[in-house]
């Protein structure tokens, strides 16, 4: 077995993850997407919540300083954003869980967390990973939790249309672009599955998702 799996960093180089955060931060209508999709997960304290790709850690943060009684857990692949993330969250003067792993084998019991969030991570999966990393997520969450996601989404305008004609081709995007991801996140066991908000950014169209693991019967 490969003790480093296969995967794309944050900004697809390595050598340009020390630039993620700013170019996030100007190019990207990050805080507004991020405190959406906070915002929509209402979490709740005493809940334990997991952060799945949590790259540098921004929205991790985001998570605790909105609900500083949940307990809120970072995974990530990749160990060089994982030490920005720490660096912040010492910063900020916050606890937070931050562990290296892979979204397709997450090293959490069945039943873990109330909320699983993911934000642009998915298109970094190939699709039998993104099926993966779905799963995982359905199988650590309790019954009745839930699963927001961010994440390039399918164009519904034309400028939207014609970024994405570009877009397409980087990285795993192709399936978040045909309007797969509520398919593939409906796959793995989750229902309902909802489109709750798109974002027009210049790299193209991003999609919020929320949805509920359903009780059992
Ligand atoms: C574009 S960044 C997004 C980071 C953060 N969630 C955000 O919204 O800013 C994508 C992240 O997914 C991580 N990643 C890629 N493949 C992964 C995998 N199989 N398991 C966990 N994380 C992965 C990368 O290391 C990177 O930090």
């Amino acid at each position: 077995m490969k003790k480093h799996p296969r995967y794309i960093p944050a900004f697809h180089f390595r050598w340009l993850t020390d630039w993620y955060d700013p170019m996030m931060r100007h190019l990207f209508p990050e805080e507004a997407l991020k405190t959406a999709l906070i915002a929509q997960a209402r979490v709740q304290p005493g809940q334990n919540v997991l952060d799945m790709g949590c790259g540098t850690g921004t929205l991790t943060l985001l998570i605790k300083q909105t609900q500083p009684n949940a307990a809120v857990y970072g995974l990530d692949v990749d160990t060089q954003v994982l030490d920005i993330a720490r660096r912040k969250a010492e910063q900020a003067g916050e606890t937070i869980v931050l562990q290296q792993g892979t979204a397709t084998f997450l090293p959490y019991p069945d039943g873990s967390f109330d909320r699983v969030f993911t934000s642009l991570m998915l298109h970094h999966l190939r699709r039998e990973d993104k099926r993966r990393a779905l799963g995982e997520a359905f199988r650590v969450l309790k019954p009745g939790g839930e699963l927001h996601v961010a994440d390039f989404g399918k164009p519904h305008n034309p400028t939207m249309w014609l970024i994405s004609l570009v877009v397409r081709w980087a990285e795993e995007v192709h399936d978040n672009i045909l309007g797969l991801l509520p398919v593939f996140i409906a796959e793995a066991g989750f229902r309902p599955v909802e489109e709750t908000a798109g974002y027009r950014t210049v790299t193209g169209a991003i999609a919020l998702y929320r949805a509920c693991k359903p009780f059992a019967g």
